[in-house]
């Protein structure tokens, strides 16, 4: 036993020493191992990667290769060269282990870019319109709904970031999902799991709190599964044509139910954290707030809800102001890390015309959020929030530029490529319709009672999963506006 014990120990002891015995080869990237053998820096990358890759691009430059648990990852950091990733066929968006780890599920039969096609089809063009309409619906009703029972001069007071985020999850799984009854259940046990997530992906939960994700994710896939999955009659919904596209791919009805989990949170996780960081950067920049308002003002909000069937006015009038303080918010808070695996030996050519060699089983992993979104040769102070910063009097500004040469890439919070988020759209018009809808119905305000009038810190260990959460909330009160539009 105990020679078995040693024996096996010295082969653990071989793995170590030759994997931490890699050397940079002529042509490759700067290889930064780390000191701990096999973790090398994955504790510092999963603490708060915007950090640590900060500190590594000072160190190595716009291209580097880190030992991460085992794994060797190739960061790439400048826009100018994204596109030799993202259009290389040779390196591969693989993402089975992830869907394993952290919802326990597997889609072998799904083909991604007949997946992609899908999703295309049912957020975009015709269903773009329905499914909007659906969404702006549910949403006023739960707006509304909410101050049902309250004294119009009271103040009702909750955290910006719970308000936001609960009412857009709600009207998000009402106009998706079935079964509008369990809504409000659903996001309370969607807040404990999404919580959970990062340690999911990461592997780092504590034994307690791997016990309660996985009793929250057995949770969701109950709560989210429709009564028609276990024979009941069948209604035509997203939900439902995702079922069926999943049913023709040979998908088994146990995979089905844990799929939509996956799709509850690829379609809900960022459009409400997205709404509040906005709200918040309004309510703590009177000038951008006093902008909106004067470009809201100038809408003519009754001359289209008088049109039957009702135009949406963000449909039928442009709002640059709007969508320039939209970009602005997601440059400051989106955080996205596009991952690929080398799927064989191949040589990057980077913007400068140089020339690295990538090893085929490495990863490659953009990171759009360093550069160019907190880049100051691209973004002066990148760090401030400035509400006109896309905007070029009436039109969008989309001229940036990194060492004279006009930039493709100066903003990617929808990632691009095969990663590009198929919901823009979709998400960019909720967003807008949920501010139009707060700011001409409600008296918002930060609530001077927490003696704190600024928006709370990220939470560092979100970056690389989309929208940035904060670590905290900013309290706020609101009532319904006396008149409406009457700013
Ligand atoms: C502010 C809001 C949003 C942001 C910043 C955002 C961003 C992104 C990004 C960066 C990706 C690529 C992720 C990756 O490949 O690693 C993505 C994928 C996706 N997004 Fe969004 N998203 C938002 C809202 C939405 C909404 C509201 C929907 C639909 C209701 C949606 C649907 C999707 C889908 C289906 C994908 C997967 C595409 C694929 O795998 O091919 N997104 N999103």
């Amino acid at each position: 036993m105990l020679w078995t014990v040693f024996l096996l120990l010295n082969g653990l002891l071989l793995l170590v020493l030759l994997y931490s015995t890699r050397r940079r080869q002529k042509n490759e990237p700067p290889l930064d191992k780390g000191l701990i053998p096999w973790l090398g820096h994955a504790l510092e990358f999963g603490k708060d990667a915007a950090k640590f890759l900060a500190r590594m691009k000072n160190k190595h430059g716009d291209i580097f290769t880190l030992r991460v648990a085992g794994h060797y990852v190739t960061v790439l950091l400048d826009p100018n060269s994204f596109d030799s990733v993202l259009n290389d066929n040779d390196l591969s968006h693989n993402r089975i282990q992830l869907l394993q780890r952290i919802f326990s599920l597997s889609l072998p039969n799904i083909e991604p870019a007949a997946e992609k096609k899908w999703m295309e089809q049912h957020f975009q063009g015709v269903s773009l319109s329905r499914l909007s309409r659906a969404m702006n619906t549910h949403l006023k009703n739960l707006l509304l709904s909410n101050q049902e029972g309250c004294n119009p001069s009271e103040w009702k007071r909750d955290g910006l970031f719970n308000f936001c985020y609960s009412l857009l999850f709600r009207a998000g799984y009402l106009t998706l999902f079935e079964r509008g009854d369990n809504a409000a259940a659903v996001y309370k046990e969607f807040c404990t799991f999404d919580s959970l997530l990062t340690k999911l992906a990461r592997c780092s939960l504590k034994r307690e709190e791997s016990k309660t994700a996985n009793l929250s994710r057995e949770k969701l896939w109950e709560l989210l599964s429709p009564d028609w999955l276990n024979g009941g009659s069948e209604s035509s919904s997203w939900q439902q044509n995702y079922i069926r596209f999943l049913k023709e791919a040979g998908v088994d009805a146990e995979m089905q139910k844990r799929a939509l989990l996956l799709q509850l949170w690829t379609t809900q996780c960022n459009a409400g954290p997205a709404a509040f960081w906005l709200l918040g950067f309004l309510l703590t920049c009177d000038e951008a707030m006093d902008a909106v308002k004067s470009e809201i003002k100038g809408l003519n909000l009754q001359d289209v809800s008088s049109q039957h069937p009702p135009i949406n006015p963000l449909e039928a009038h442009r709002t640059p102001v709007l969508d320039s303080v939209l970009s602005e918010t997601l440059r400051l808070t989106a955080a996205v890390m596009i991952n690929r695996e080398v799927v064989q030996d191949k040589i990057l050519c980077m913007a400068n015309g140089q020339e690295y060699h990538l090893r085929q089983g490495d990863k490659v992993c953009l990171f759009p959020f360093l550069s160019p979104q907190m880049d100051p040769e691209i973004h002066e102070d990148p760090q401030v929030f400035k509400y006109n910063r896309f905007l070029n009097k009436r039109t969008m500004k989309d001229d940036f530029y990194k060492n004279k040469k006009r930039l493709k890439y100066y903003t990617m919070p929808w990632g691009a490529g095969r990663n590009v988020c198929v919901g823009k759209e979709f998400a960019i018009a909720t967003i807008k319709q949920f501010v139009l809808l707060v700011l001409t119905h409600l008296d918002l305000k930060i609530d001077e009672a927490h003696g704190t009038f600024e928006l709370p810190a990220v939470n560092p260990s979100r970056y690389g999963f989309g929208m940035l959460q904060p670590d905290g909330d900013l309290q706020v009160k609101y009532q319904l506006k006396r008149r409406q539009h009457e700013e």
